[in-house]
């Protein structure tokens, strides 16, 4: 298993080009299924989970061609030769549980595994259920698998959400581009990730308006073509380097960064004392600290346009060194806190109670062997590690290659003193 040994202290210079967002190119790559024609996806991220949905399209009958190493994927589903998504594939990847609404709109029934809980909290899929089911779809759930049909087909629907879910409404989305008539999703996610779907499956013909706001609708249309959509550069990505440069010090800038994506993330930062340049019409972010202690800021993570729970570990990692305490709020899930202990490990002063973490500002942290369970809170023990004293090892990094696209080469490429090992956990 690999891992890597990073040796704190140093601080970052230069350019990190941003790459394509995983949590968007995840749902891109499902509207292959909602037409017969080929959809090309550029600014693809390299990733172990784009690599894994690709795997599970093939299953399907998808035609993927995505040579290795490259930023653009070719998807063909021309015809399907399967509508089951199994066990194995969907307990993997959550995300993979988004085809059971497009495999329904294209092929009027589909057998697709319940994706199960996950290091981060339950994450039940009632909402995704309720939206398939008031557009006419039949559901059963059957040894752990939901079975689903629509023999007479989709209708649209009036859906109003009772709680705040973006992939509730990508499903939903999706799925409704094939319905007849028209659907309304109200309290739908407003992620800029959602945008970029509803952009691409106007690209294909779709009809959709109001995405990026609480109310989306959208017309169903009889078929949708082919399309070669870019997908959106990676806001989390993003936030998580400018976080390093911020906690080790130094002078970066990210280019090809979707700063509009990330106002909640800037003002933080801002707050805590760190210097941000953002030009949203150059596309750049630059983020400097030299020598001047960061300021501890509480923060609660909410959906967009708050701030994110997709950041919230790495701005922990910030604050443990930070002047004060600072308290961090995680509303959206109910068990990701998990980088906290490990932050411990390194000296770090957190108390977590329940749903709110007690961050103490110490003088400094100091390495040790580390590990985490989920991508997220890994990265955030790079961050720390990278103004931690001596070298920190961060054990079962499979989590990072899941969403941070050649996260060593970038890091190094600023000065950090970072290497991957193959071979035990330290
Ligand atoms: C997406 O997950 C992202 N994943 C997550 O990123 C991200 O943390 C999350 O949105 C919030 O921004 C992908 O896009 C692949 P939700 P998703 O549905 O869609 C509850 C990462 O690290 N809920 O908005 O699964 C749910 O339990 C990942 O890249 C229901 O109760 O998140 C949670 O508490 C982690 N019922 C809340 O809603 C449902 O049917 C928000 O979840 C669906 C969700």
């Amino acid at each position: 298993m690999d891992r890597l040994h990073i040796t704190g202290g140093t601080p970052l210079n230069g350019r990190i080009h941003v790459s394509g967002a995983k949590n968007s190119a995840l749902k891109l790559m499902v509207t292959c299924l909602l037409t017969d024609q080929p959809v090309e996806l550029t600014n693809m991220p390299n990733l172990a989970d784009t690599r894994f949905l690709a795997q599970l399209l093939e299953t399907l009958g998808v035609e993927v061609y995505w040579p290795k190493g490259s930023s653009t994927c070719h998807l063909n589903a021309a015809e399907l030769k399967s509508t089951i998504a199994p066990y194995e594939q969907v307990r993997k990847m959550r995300a993979s549980f988004n085809v059971l609404g497009p495999l329904i709109a294209r092929s009027g029934h589909a057998t697709v595994s319940l994706p199960g809980g996950c290091a981060i909290g339950a994450r039940p899929v009632d909402l995704h259920l309720k939206a398939l089911e008031a557009m006419g779809a039949d559901l059963r759930v059957e040894g752990g698998y939901v079975k689903a049909a629509a023999i007479h087909g989709l209708t649209g629907a009036h859906i109003n959400f009772s709680t705040v879910s973006v992939g509730a409404t990508e499903h939903a989305m999706l799925t409704a581009t094939l319905a007849k008539g028209e659907t309304i999703l109200e309290n739908a996610a407003r992620e800029p990730e959602i945008e970029d779907l509803a952009n691409c499956l106007n690209s294909m013909g779709a009809n959709v308006t109001g995405a990026g706001t609480p109310i989306i609708r959208i017309k169903g249309v009889e078929a949708l073509k082919g399309t070669t959509y870019a997908v959106m550069p990676d806001r989390i990505e993003a936030g998580t380097y400018a976080m390093a440069a911020a906690g080790a010090g130094g002078d970066v800038t990210l280019d090809g960064c979707p700063v509009a994506a990330l106002g909640a993330m800037i003002s933080k930062l801002r707050e805590a004392g760190v210097t941000i340049d953002a030009d949203e019409a150059a596309s750049t972010l630059r983020i400097r600290r030299n020598g001047s202690p960061l300021k501890a800021v509480s923060l609660s993570t909410q959906p967009h346009p708050g701030f994110p729970t997709d950041l919230q570990a790495q701005f922990m990692a910030l604050m443990c060194t930070a002047e004060g305490t600072s308290i961090i709020r995680e509303t959206i899930f109910e068990n990701r806190f998990m980088h906290a202990p490990e932050l411990s490990r390194l000296g770090a002063d957190i108390t977590v109670r329940g749903q709110e973490a007690v961050v103490k500002g110490v003088h400094h942290l100091t390495a040790a062997p580390v590990m985490a369970t989920d991508l997220r809170a890994s990265v955030s023990l790079v961050i720390a590690a990278l103004g931690a004293r001596g070298e920190t090892v961060v054990n079962r990094i499979y989590h990072l290659d899941r969403g941070f696209e050649r996260l060593e080469a970038k890091l190094g490429a600023c000065g950090a003193k970072i290497e991957r090992r193959s071979g035990e956990d330290e």
